[in-house]
């Protein structure tokens, strides 16, 4: 069985260059799949609000019903760096009930670390959950929780503007003490550029293929939210189902070995697709140029010319 990962191993594989596989899981099954498939790192996502209780934005799910999910994971996961993903309403009030939430996903779901979005405007909420000894992952770019101050689901870090708000966002959170950076929905090249700048490991969803790991949501790469598919999402399905099927043609007494293996059904293709997807992200594989967001020769030029480029 692989080694459960901790904060020191996270942060040196980006030293050793190693990208970070990191999937989001809401449940026993999927995250008992994830874990057997050998992911590095699971979020129990805000998104479970959606794609498990059928809100039809993240904003509505409450913490009482984010620990739910996070116990079942947890449960379907025992031996994985869980990520407890801080729903809205949770942290922004005060710094108290930020910690009080924060710590409820460690002491009532058992999570590793919690993640929170946003950067300067909620970095005293940050300090003060790190300060309370829990571990910490930021999230910038594209922030669900706030999709109403973006103007909507907007790609970020294409203007000057916006690229050094995220830097200066990301610096921030860095000296604040995070473990490690999400970026959403942005080109390659300006979240590689913050992935080389920082010193803790910089992950992606929807940020291209230069940062340091990846995310992606599992309902989407099992193909089972039907409602939308964002752009950057890959299914994984088709590309295993063929695998799936071969193996199951040598197999003589599909009853028996249904009870004896329980490599029949979907819980097996689940973990097929998974470790599919690892393999293409250590193989930098994924997102290949279809799962990126493009970015204009004009717009790059503009970015490049920021006082944080290098
Ligand atoms: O809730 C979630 O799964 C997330 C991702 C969309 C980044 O926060």
């Amino acid at each position: 069985m692989k080694k459960k990962l901790n904060l020191k191993s996270i942060q040196k594989m980006k030293a050793t260059g190693e990208p970070v596989t990191w999937i989001t899981s809401y449940d026993l099954p999927f995250a008992s799949a994830a874990e057997n498939a050998g992911i590095d790192m699971i979020l129990v996502g805000d998104s479970g609000g959606m794609v498990q209780l059928g809100y039809e934005t993240t904003n509505p799910v409450t913490m009482d019903e984010m620990i739910v999910l996070a116990k079942s994971a947890r449960r379907g996961a025992p031996n994985t760096f869980i990520v407890g993903d801080m729903p809205q309403g949770s942290y922004e009030i005060s710094k108290e009930k930020a910690v009080e939430n924060a710590m409820r996903f460690v002491k009532e779901a058992g999570c590793d670390a919690i993640k929170l979005e946003g950067g300067r405007r909620v970095i005293d909420k940050v300090k003060a959950i790190v300060d309370a000894g829990i571990l910490v992952v930021g999230h910038l770019g594209l922030t669900p929780q706030s999709t109403s101050s973006f103007g909507g689901y907007n790609v970020q870090g294409k203007t000057l503007k916006s690229f050094d708000e995220t830097m200066e966002d990301a610096l921030a959170l860095q000296e604040a003490g995070v473990m490690a950076l999400l970026l959403e929905a942005m080109p390659s090249e300006p979240a590689g550029q913050i992935a080389k700048q920082l010193d803790i490991p910089v992950l992606g969803i929807g940020a291209g293929n230069e940062v340091d790991g990846q995310l992606i949501i599992m309902h989407d790469m099992m193909g089972f939210y039907q409602s939308f598919r964002p752009w950057f999402a890959k299914c994984y399905v088709p590309e295993v189902i063929h695998d799936f099927a071969a193996g199951l043609k040598e197999v003589d007494d599909m009853k028996q070995y249904g009870r004896e293996h329980r490599k029949d059904g979907l819980f097996a293709i689940a973990e097929m697709a998974i470790a599919k997807y690892i393999e293409e992200v250590k193989a930098r594989q994924f997102p290949s140029e279809e799962y990126i967001y493009p970015i204009k020769d004009e717009q790059l030029a503009e970015i490049k010319q920021s006082k944080y480029w290098k």
